[in-house]
C-alpha cells in the first residue's frame, strides 16, 4: 500500500541504562516482549517484537575496554506472527518461537556470541543444543565503531529481525573523542529496514514465493525480500529537521535483503568516515554508496549553504520506484550555534596485516544449488550448515579467504569475532576491479557483487570456539548459506613453536 512520505518525524532510539551491577561490571536488562508499533501516522498501530518492547530496541553507549552484561530474556508469546517454514535447517523439531542475540562486530567470547544453536525459548524453558549461559559478556575491547544487535535463532532469524529484534550498539573511545566531528545531537544514527504492510497496519512477509510449484511445502521459505516501504528508526519514509551545519550520519543497513546505493538528491558529495569497524584512515569524498545488509557507514554531509532546501537521501538503484526516497533532511532550523565541527584529514590509525605472515589461503566458492524440493539455494562450496566445520582457522593465525561469487546476486559476507581487510576485487574474467569506498575500511560484512572475487584478510583472534561465518541476506542464512568456524586453540594443534600465539605481530 502507497503510504504518504515525509509526514512523520524520525525517532531517535534512546539510550539504555544498566539497573545494577554483576561480577563487577553494569548489568542491562533487555527483555523481548510482543507489542504494537506506530510506524506512520496513517497507518494503525502494527503487532511487533521489540527488545524492552522497542522497535528499533535501546540504543548502548559504551566506552572501549569497560566490559558490560546483558541478560536477554524473551517473553514472546509461543507461537510465531510470521510465517515459519518448518522444513528448514533449525524449525524442524524445535520450538516455534526461539530466540537468541548476536551482538554483530563484537569480539565476543564464544559462550556470549549468540550462536544460532545457543537460542531459548521464553523464561529459557528450552534451550538450544549450543545454549550455555543466560547472562552475556561483551568485553568492549574493539575500536570505536557502530555495532548492532539482532536475533541469530537458526533458521528463523529472517522472521524474528523482521518482527524488530533489532538495535544499535555504539562503542566510544578517547581517540574517536579528540576528533573535531560533529556530536551530541549532530550525530545521528539511522538504521534503516524495509517493510511491507498490509491495509490493517500488520506486517506482510511471504508465505511462499509468487509462483510456487505445487509440491512446496506450506509455508515456504522464499530466496530473497524487498518490501516495498522504507523504515528509518522505526518510521515509514520520515523526515528530520536540520540545521545548515555539519551532520555526522551512523547509518546501518538492517534490512533482510536490500542492497542501497545511498545518494543524496542534491547529488552533492558527502564524506565517508568510517566503516562497520570504526574510522577510516583517511575521509573519502563519494557521492554514493553500495550498502549491503549488515554493513554500516560512517558519514558526514554538509547542510551549512543548504538554508531552506529539502534534500532527500535516495537509493539509486531505485529512483524509478517508491524505494527510491528513504527519508527527507529539511534544513527548517536555524544555527543553534555556530558549527565548529570539521572532517580531519587523519582519522584514526589502522593496523595493517601482513601478506607474508598468511597462514592459510582459502577459496570459497558461493554457489547456488536446490533443495529437496527444487528449491534455490545459495550455498558456501556446496556444503550445508549441517556438514562437518571446514573453515578451522587456528587461533591468532592470519588467513586470506577468497570469496568467489559464482552467482549473478549480491551476499553479504559476514564473518563472525574478527574484523578483516578487504584486499581486491576481481570481475568473473579475473580483471582487478575498484575498491568500493568501504574497501579502505575495517569491515565484518563485505559486499560480493554477482559474479565478483573479493579476497579479505583477517586474523583470528582473540578468542578460540565456535562462530558462524555466512551471508547476511538473511532469506539466505537461514536456507544454509551459513557455516560454522571453527577456531582452533594452539594447543591442540601440531605446531612447532609453542610461543607463537604470543609473539605473532
Ligand atoms: Cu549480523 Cu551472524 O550476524
Ligand atoms: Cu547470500
Amino acid at each position: 500500500m502507497e503510504l504518504k512520505k515525509f509526514v512523520d518525524a524520525l525517532p531517535i532510539p534512546s539510550f539504555i541504562t544498566p539497573k545494577e551491577s554483576y561480577q563487577g561490571a553494569p548489568l542491562y536488562e533487555v527483555s523481548m516482549i510482543e507489542t504494537l508499533h506506530k510506524f506512520h501516522r496513517d497507518l494503525p498501530k502494527t503487532k511487533v517484537w521489540g527488545y524492552n518492547g522497542q522497535v528499533p530496541g535501546p540504543t548502548f553507549n559504551v566506552e572501549k575496554n569497560q566490559p558490560i552484561y546483558v541478560r536477554w530474556t524473551n517473553h514472546l508469546p509461543l507461537k510465531h506472527f510470521l510465517p515459519v517454514d518448518k522444513t528448514i535447517h533449525g524449525a524442524h523439531h524445535n520450538p516455534e518461537v526461539r530466540t537468541v542475540v548476536h551482538l554483530h562486530g563484537s569480539p565476543s567470547e564464544p559462550d556470549s556470541d549468540g550462536h544460532p544453536e545457543a537460542w531459548f525459548t521464553r523464561n529459557f524453558q528450552q534451550t538450544g543444543p549450543h545454549f550455555m549461559k543466560e547472562i552475556y559478556h561483551y568485553p568492549n575491547t574493539e575500536r570505536a565503531a557502530n555495532l548492532w544487535y539482532h536475533d541469530h535463532a537458526l533458521g528463523i532469524t529472517r522472521l524474528n529481525v523482521y518482527a524488530g529484534l533489532a538495535g544499535l550498539y555504539f562503542v566510544r573511545d578517547e581517540q574517536e573523542r579528540t576528533l573535531p566531528l560533529p556530536k551530541g545531537k549532530y550525530e545521528v544514527p539511522l538504521m534503516i529496514q524495509d517493510k511491507t504492510f498490509n491495509p490493517d497496519g500488520s506486517l506482510f512477509y511471504p508465505a511462499q514465493p509468487d509462483n510456487p510449484s505445487p509440491n512446496l511445502p506450506y509455508p515456504s521459505i522464499v530466496p530473497s525480500f524487498l518490501g516495498d516501504t522504507i523504515t528509518v528508526n522505526g518510521k515509514v519514509w520520515p523526515f528530520l529537521n536540520v540545521e545548515p551545519r555539519k551532520y555526522r550520519f551512523r547509518l546501518l543497513n538492517a534490512s533482510n535483503s536490500r542492497t542501497y546505493k545511498f545518494q543524496l538528491s542534491n547529488l552533492r558529495p558527502f564524506y565517508l568516515i568510517g566503516t562497520d569497524g570504526g574510522l577510516l584512515t583517511r575521509p573519502i569524498k563519494v557521492e554514493s554508496l553500495d550498502v549491503s545488509p549488515a554493513e554500516r557507514i560512517d558519514i558526514v554531509v554538509d547542510f551549512s549553504r543548504l538554508g531552506g532546501q529539502k534534500i532527500v537521501l535516495q537509493d539509486g538503484f531505485e529512483l524509478e520506484n517508491p524505494t527510491g526516497e528513504i527519508m527527507e533532511f529539511r534544513v527548517s532550523k536555524s544555527l543553534s550555534c555556530p558549527d565548529q565541527s570539521k572532517v580531519p584529514l587523519l582519522l584514526s590509525r589502522i593496523e595493517p596485516l601482513r601478506v607474508n605472515k598468511v597462514r592459510k589461503i582459502r577459496r570459497i566458492t558461493l554457489n547456488d544449488s536446490q533443495d529437496e524440493y527444487g528449491r534455490l539455494m545459495l550455498l558456501f562450496d556446496d556444503k550445508e550448515w549441517m556438514d562437518p566445520a571446514t573453515e578451522t582457522p587456528l587461533l591468532n593465525s592470519i588467513e586470506i579467504w577468497e570469496l568467489v561469487n559464482l552467482t549473478p546476486g549480491i551476499h553479504p559476507i559476514h564473518v563472525h569475532l574478527v574484523n578483516f581487510r578487504v584486499l581486491d576485487r576481481y570481475d568473473k574474467d579475473g580483471r582487478l576491479l575498484i575498491p568500493l569506498p568501504a574497501d579502505y575500511g575495517l569491515k565484518d560484512t563485505v559486499l560480493v557483487a554477482g559474479g565478483e572475487t573479493v579476497r579479505i584478510i583477517m586474523k583470528f583472534q582473540p578468542f578460540s570456539g565456535d562462530y558462524v561465518w555466512h551471508c547476511h541476506r538473511l532469506e539466505h542464512e537461514d536456507h544454509d548459506m551459513m557455516r560454522p568456524l571453527k577456531i582452533i586453540p594452539f594447543h591442540s594443534s601440531n605446531h612447532s613453536n609453542s610461543n607463537r600465539h604470543q609473539t605473532d605481530m
